[in-house]
């Protein structure tokens, strides 16, 4: 299958250039101006930008709290993300307590099964001993060289002992952990503060993890990074004073990237008074115009690697299950189909970042950090053909009805935004035409080399 894209303009955290893209059997043959060659399908991308396909650095599909499983699965959440844009998933396979991590990547691989975009797995892990150590180096020969810890959660917390024996150990490996960052305690703690004052309404939800709870949480990480020597990786970094913390920590020596979600930058605190509150109920909350502010110029002076969606969604009947108490809401919104548009509506558009730095958050240092690089995350000759033609001048308005993902809500409702994914080619084949996915389910199993650590 050879596919011509003409006339658009290539976008790469190099600069743009308009260049024609040929690619042959699944690769990108050449980049050039005025390719003229046989093809059995020519697009012709006039107006557009041409991207490096985009990676979500952080969806939970297929995800069992106990309680409650996530809406949406592999197969309705990747849809979401192909039109979307994204062609590979960076997604959570977790070990529960009493499950090996074998268990966990078997099952993840079952579930992605019915994919309509590549996929990878980190390992989230809830326990750390011996016999999980012992997993680790299968982990990377099947190709997961990235892990999570909790320092929240009952069922996944971890101890700051073992993130900092973790940290070592899967360092020494080539790997990197992802850490989620706010301190159990003290939210807990306020956590019975509000409720009992009566407070058990969704606007609570933000009084008990203020912007001091992750900050706390971050400080811990970057000094147990500190001292064991390791990377570190902020998940979802969601306020000013996480990212001075990662600054003050970097000027100190230490190796740390830093992931933020596309809510963080748009959404606002004052949501969770509106009647549909409970939909914005995740963890970290939603935040303050400073907050917006300082991640988006942290995204500006490259300070922020990536942006992930942490894609965790729920319908609003099991949102409900928090009714009367803020802290039986299950945790997550969904995001993965609206990052791209999302990003160069509230940062590109505004000016706070260039297109060039948009292609490098959303793929190429996840690419890199992640082991994919230069096989994805880039457009070059040779690069797997992943490629996302992003029309700049469109509109539209955001809504839970006309995204494909399977929950009946969304925290975008209403928002209009500019910029649109009209094409996209996934493993050389177009999957996504003027914005319709003509062919689901071609996903494939992203097989992880160790980290590329670009900031040691
Ligand atoms: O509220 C969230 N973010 N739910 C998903 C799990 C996590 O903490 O990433
Ligand atoms: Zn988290
Ligand atoms: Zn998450």
């Amino acid at each position: 299958m050879v596919i011509l894209i003409k006339n658009g303009t290539v976008v790469r955290s190099t600069g743009r250039r308009r260049a024609d893209v040929l690619i042959r059997d699944g690769i990108i043959a050449r980049i050039a101006p005025g390719i003229d060659a046989a093809a059995d399908r020519v697009i012709d991308a006039e107006g557009c930008c041409i991207f490096a396909g985009f990676i979500d650095t952080h969806t939970h599909f297929d995800l069992d709290l106990g309680v409650t499983v996530t809406a949406d699965n592999f197969e309705t959440g990747t849809k979401a993300a192909i039109v979307g844009g994204t062609t590979a998933v960076l997604d959570f396979a977790t070990q529960d307590r009493g499950m090996t991590m074998h268990d966990a990547l078997d099952l993840w691989h079952k579930k992605a099964e019915k994919s309509s975009c590549n996929y990878g797995f980190h390992m989230a892990v809830s326990e750390w001993n011996d016999a999980r150590k012992a997993e680790v180096d299968d982990m990377f020969r099947a190709g997961v060289s990235s892990f999570k810890m909790y320092m929240v959660y009952d069922a996944m917390k971890v101890t700051d002992g073992q993130i900092y024996d973790a940290q070592k150990f899967i360092a020494e490996r080539g790997g990197v952990i992802g850490v989620h960052c706010e301190n159990c305690d003290v939210l807990q703690a306020r956590i019975a503060e509000e409720k009992a004052k009566g407070h058990l309404d969704p606007t609570a939800h933000p009084i008990t993890r203020p912007q001091a709870v992750e900050a706390e949480g971050v400080a811990r990480l970057m000094r147990i990074a500190e001292l064991s020597g390791a990377p570190a990786w902020v998940v979802h970094l969601s306020t000013a004073d996480g990212l001075n913390e990662v600054r003050a920590a970097r000027k100190r020596g230490v190796e740390v990237y830093a992931e933020t979600c596309p809510q963080y930058i748009t959404l606002d605190v004052s949501q969770y008074a509106e009647p549909d509150g409970a939909k914005y109920v995740m963890s970290p909350p939603l935040r303050e115009a400073r907050d917006r502010a300082a991640l988006l110029n942290g995204m500006q002076r490259g300070e922020i690697d990536f942006i992930g969606t942490d894609h965790c969604s729920f319908t609003m009947a099991q949102k409900a299950m928090g009714r009367d108490d803020f802290t039986k809401i299950p945790n997550g919104g969904a995001g993965v189909q609206n990052r791209a548009e999302l990003v160069y509506t509230f940062a590109v558009c505004p000016g706070h970042i260039t297109l060039e730095q948009m292609a490098l958050l959303l793929s190429e240092r996840a690419a890199k950090l992640f082991g994919m690089y230069p096989k994805k995350g880039v457009l070059r000759t040779g690069s797997d053909a992943d490629v996302v033609i992003f029309d700049p001048n469109a509109k539209r308005t955001i809504s839970w009805k006309t995204n494909l993902h399977a929950c009946d809500n969304s925290p975008y409702e209403g928002i209009e935004v500019r910029g649109s994914v009209r094409d996209v080619i996934l493993n050389g084949e177009q999957v996504v035409e003027n914005g319709r996915l003509i062919a689901p389910y071609r996903g494939q199993y992203v097989f992880r080399n160790p980290c590329e650590r670009y900031r040691k």
